[in-house]
């Protein structure tokens, strides 16, 4: 029996990272998954290689055409809907005097309003599917204020609010929908290896990172996407509206 079994879901940023991490859990749990990114290429080869349990479709999230479409593929695949992973998201650094109007707009577009259309198009089908979950990934970075990251703290952290308001009104409009954000400190992925390698002392970055979480390394996918799966699964059914910090103790200093 898989924690998963008669669940049918959507993952954005699918392809790599924390997203493929999910989507390979979420196979092994028994549900049926659609992965969605827009690396293609990467997204299909994760697909095939968890075989009929998933499926790929591209989708931008800051593309509300391609929510639509999503949506359409996944009621003709599955006729219902019953996880959406908000995962894809990303930021820019910077503090206020490096951050342009426009770097600050794409954060949000990428981590906000990707969130706010995720919600919006998988809504219908949710609501007609028994009980589901959506999981909204945010950061340690949407809870605390973090140097350099402006225009991403403000995003995740307004990503930590809109899963909760959602959570509200799912509650009290008693639809059978739970919401909740999870909030990973730094993780070994494609994103923060993108990180350290723009830094001019690689090695001195990677420690630094490590140094500031009290179990003194970065976290793992597979340990961001088990705190998904629980979130997904009928094992937090009496959790709506909680912030999941999936952090090595970095927000209990
Ligand atoms: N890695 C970390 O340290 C960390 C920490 C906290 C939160 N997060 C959050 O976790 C989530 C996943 O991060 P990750 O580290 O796995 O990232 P990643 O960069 O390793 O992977 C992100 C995936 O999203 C896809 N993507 C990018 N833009 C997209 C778009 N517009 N539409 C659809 N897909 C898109 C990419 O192609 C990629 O496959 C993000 O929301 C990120 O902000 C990551």
């Amino acid at each position: 029996m898989g924690r998963l079994d008669g669940k049918h879901a959507l993952i954005t940023g699918a392809a790599k990272g924390i997203g493929e991490a999910t989507a390979r859990a979420f196979a092994r749990e028994g549900a049926k998954v659609m992965l969605t990114d827009i690396d293609n290429d990467s997204g299909r080869r994760v697909a095939e290689s968890l075989g009929d349990a998933a499926s790929y479709q591209h989708l931008d999230v800051m593309a509300p055409d391609d929510w639509t479409a999503a949506v359409e593929a996944a009621e003709r695949q599955f006729g219902q809907l019953q996880v959406l992973i908000n995962n894809a998201g990303g930021g820019i650094q910077g503090g206020i005097e490096e951050t342009d109007l426009e770097g600050f707009r794409f954060a949000h577009r990428l981590n906000v309003d990707s969130t706010f259309l995720g919600m919006k198009a998988c809504l219908p089908l949710m609501k007609t599917s028994g009980p589901s979950s959506i999981v909204n990934v945010s950061s340690v970075a949407g809870m605390v204020g973090a140097p350099n990251m402006l225009a991403y703290c403000s995003a995740k952290g307004a990503v930590r609010l809109l899963t909760k308001s959602a959570a509200m009104d799912f509650a009290r409009r008693r639809y059978e929908i739970r919401c909740n954000s999870v909030h990973p400190a730094f993780t070994d992925t494609p994103l923060v290896d993108a990180l350290v390698q723009t830094s001019p002392d690689r090695d001195k970055m990677k420690a630094t990172l490590e140094r500031n979480i009290p179990l003194r390394r970065l976290g793992r996918t597979d340990e961001i996407a088990a705190m998904i799966v629980f979130l997904a699964s009928d094992e937090s059914t009496f959790v709506t509206g909680a912030e999941m910090v999936v952090d090595g103790g970095l927000t209990a200093i």
